[in-house]
């Protein structure tokens, strides 16, 4: 597994396209953004994971490009209809998921039961939190990343990174105070290179996006500008 095992993958930045349930990515649209992004991570040497929806991720995840889950639930491998199992999304060759998105959020015992779960599985876990407290909170589990996004910023086009730096410069602060490998993301809001620059320079070791790329005219140019932030800050 390519972000726990591999000491020169796990020091590059992370760039992570969420597909959430926009119109745009229904069925065979979700591989092509899929392939969008692959094509860019080869030709820049970027770290991109994407995140389809659920009903599509074993289709995505037979494209050349590390995929996670949106989300994961506490249940049992077995008769637990209609839920999703992280041992099972691992047979399907996803590699690792999203955990708490402010619009999917979970119970605080789930999520630690989640993040257990998944590193014993050797997959890699995105804790999404809404403040610098839950940061502080959530690190202290350890998952690979803790990804800060403001909701109200979600979805608005106004970057966090621009619109409020502090918040990404205090849980830098907030994740290397808990003293162990759990690297910081941040994400809403995000949609240009520059926005993507203002991330990296203020300590993120990478972005989560969703409508920045997802909703915009021609994927494969958007991805490029991002990655190229990327690259330029040498961090991937
Ligand atoms: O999961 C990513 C996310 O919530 C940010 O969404 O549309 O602001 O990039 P967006």
């Amino acid at each position: 597994m390519i972000y726990r095992s591999e000491k020169k993958s796990s020091e590059k930045a992370l760039f992570v396209i969420n597909f959430k349930n926009y119109e745009e990515i229904a069925d065979s649209h979700s591989i092509k953004l899929a392939q969008a992004a692959s094509k860019v991570a080869k030709k820049h040497k970027t770290q991109i994971v994407v995140c389809p929806p659920q009903h599509l991720i074993s289709e995505v995840a037979k494209v050349a490009i590390p995929v996670f889950s949106q989300h994961v639930d506490v249940a049992k491998v077995g008769s637990t209809t209609g839920f999703v199992v992280p041992e099972l999304l691992k047979k399907s060759n996803v590699q690792g998921s999203l955990v708490n998105h402010s619009e999917h959020t979970i119970s605080p015992k789930e999520i630690e039961e989640i993040v257990a779960r998944l590193k014993s599985l050797g997959m890699t876990s995105i804790v999404c939190v809404r403040d610098v407290d839950e940061a502080t909170k959530y690190a202290r589990l350890e998952p690979d990343y803790i990804a800060i996004e403001p909701p109200e910023l979600i979805g608005s086009g106004k970057a966090v990174s621009k619109e409020r730096p502090e918040v990404i410069t205090d849980s830098v602060k907030a994740v290397k105070r808990a003293e162990n490998s759990t690297k910081l993301l941040c994400g809403a809001g995000i949609v240009s290179g520059d926005d993507v620059a203002k991330a990296l320079d203020l300590g993120a070791d990478g972005i989560l996006v969703a409508s920045g790329i997802v909703k915009s005219k021609n994927w494969e140019e958007s991805i490029e500008e991002f990655a190229l932030a990327f690259t330029k800050r040498r961090k991937i």
